[in-house]
């Protein structure tokens, strides 16, 4: 059986997804920008792009990710027909976590979705949106997993930020199973948001407990700002408490620096 084969059995297994289309090469350039020229021509929703390896991955905030052998890079079309599409890439950090945590690794979610182990990068999500006159037609997530990466594969300045399900002691490290596991946690979240979108919006929250309350610096495009961490709201915008009391929401943006805590 090929790897696409196996992958919609083990799906199948599990209640799903039932994938709409697999595409599987050990080398791209980026598994979204594949998907996303896909979506553009039709693909229906669950057409998903798998590669062992790519020479261009893309990570948020224009970022590079860089993508050696011993990842997960996975890409997969949604047509989301539901109301709060926003708290889609939350609900996405939400099934890597729960994948981890089906794997023996426990993590912690940063806004929107950093996974986290060990205080250090395990996952990404890059969620990518068109949109039409009737809302949004399609969006892609972007999930990069390291699995089994080994530190020296990356460039110096990396090694100490991230971490593996490897390192972290994952009791199944292949990245077909993790495929898998991730793939059929995220069906259950996207049900989930459609039926039921406060669940989800808790489990983010529970997952990111420890930042609440702490001082931060977040860039928002060009925009560095300061401030404390308030809340995630309900549309899955970070709220900040900036100098002088004023509130400030953001739909995207990255937490650059997490602030000690006096005394620490
Ligand atoms: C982040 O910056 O945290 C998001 C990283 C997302 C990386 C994944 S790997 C599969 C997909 N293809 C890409 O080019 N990027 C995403």
């Amino acid at each position: 059986m090929d790897r696409a084969s196996a992958l919609a059995a083990a799906l199948a297994a599990r209640g799903g997804p039932r994938l709409a289309g697999v595409e599987w090469p050990v080398s791209i350039g980026s598994t979204s920008d594949r998907l996303k020229a896909l979506a553009r021509r039709g693909a229906p929703e669950w057409t998903v792009v798998l590669a062992d390896v790519q020479s261009g991955g893309r990570g948020r905030e224009g970022r590079t990710w860089v993508s050696p052998p011993g990842g997960l890079y996975l890409s997969v079309l949604l047509r989301p027909r539901f109301e709060k599409v926003g708290l889609l890439p939350l609900a996405a950090g939400v099934a890597v976590a729960e994948a981890a945590g089906e794997l023996g690794v426990a993590t912690e979610l940063k806004w929107p979705n950093d996974v986290l182990a060990s205080g250090r990068k395990l996952a990404g999500v890059l969620s990518e949106a068109a949109s039409g006159a009737a809302g949004v037609e399609w969006v892609t997530l972007g999930i990069g997993v390291n699995v089994s990466l080994e530190a020296v594969a990356l460039p110096p300045e990396m090694q100490g930020a991230v971490t593996s399900l490897t390192a972290e002691g994952a009791a199944e490290v292949s990245v077909d199973a993790v495929a898998a596991t991730v793939l059929a946690r995220l069906a259950d979240c996207y049900d989930a948001l459609r039926s039921d979108p406060s669940a989800v919006l808790s489990a983010w929250r529970s997952r990111a407990a420890a930042w609440w309350g702490r001082r931060v610096d977040v860039r928002a495009g060009e925009l560095p700002l300061q401030g404390r961490l308030l809340e995630v709201d309900e549309e899955g915008a970070l709220v900040l408490e900036l100098e002088g009391g004023v509130k400030r929401r953001l739909l995207s943006g990255e937490v650059t620096r997490v602030r000690p805590t006096a005394g620490t």
